[in-house]
């Protein structure tokens, strides 16, 4: 008997693109059933062991990622938190360059052995119609490959 499978959506966002981003892809992953999803501005790095999926989503202030992602995957590395195998996703908001989900995607990838959906999924400032659609998109395609996973693991 399957466990309640749970995503985890954790953003960083300044002036609230990033932030309806993340909305739209917390919807997409609701629409699958059986998963419990849950959307955080904050997480301690202990957080992210107990999810089956995690989605990360930063904008790009000065080429990079915030401070507050930074120190999250960051203090995972150091207390070796286990992501091995999870599902994972990412995702922002940015202006020209675009480097911060990028970033976030080669380490969760790289560096923590997550099971990522590529590429990551930016968007240029205010996510418009399309642009929400696409969210939503990665939402549901996270939460389906976890499902599919957990039933792969029970057999
Ligand atoms: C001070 C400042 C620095 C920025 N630096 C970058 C950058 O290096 N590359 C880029 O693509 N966008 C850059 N942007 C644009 C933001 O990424 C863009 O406005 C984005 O929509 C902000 O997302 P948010 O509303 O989730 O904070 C910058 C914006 C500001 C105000």
């Amino acid at each position: 008997m399957t466990n309640l499978l749970k995503i985890l959506i954790v953003y960083y966002s300044q002036t609230g693109n990033t932030e309806k981003m993340a909305r739209a892809v917390e919807e997409g992953a609701k629409s699958v059933v059986g998963i419990d999803v849950v959307v955080k501005y904050f997480v301690k790095p202990e957080e992210l062991a107990d999810s089956d999926g995690i989605i990360l989503g930063a904008p790009t202030y000065y080429h990079d990622m915030g401070m507050d992602m930074k120190n999250l995957l960051e203090g995972a590395a150091k207390d070796e938190i286990n992501l091995k195998g999870k599902v994972g996703a990412t995702f922002g908001s940015y202006g020209w360059s675009g480097e911060a989900p990028n970033l976030l995607l080669e380490i969760i990838k790289n560096r923590f052995g997550m099971d990522v959906i590529e590429p990551s999924l930016r968007i240029k400032y205010n996510p418009d119609k399309k642009g929400l659609d696409e969210c939503f998109h990665l939402g549901k395609t996270v939460a389906e490959k976890v499902l599919k996973k957990s039933l792969k693991s029970d057999l």
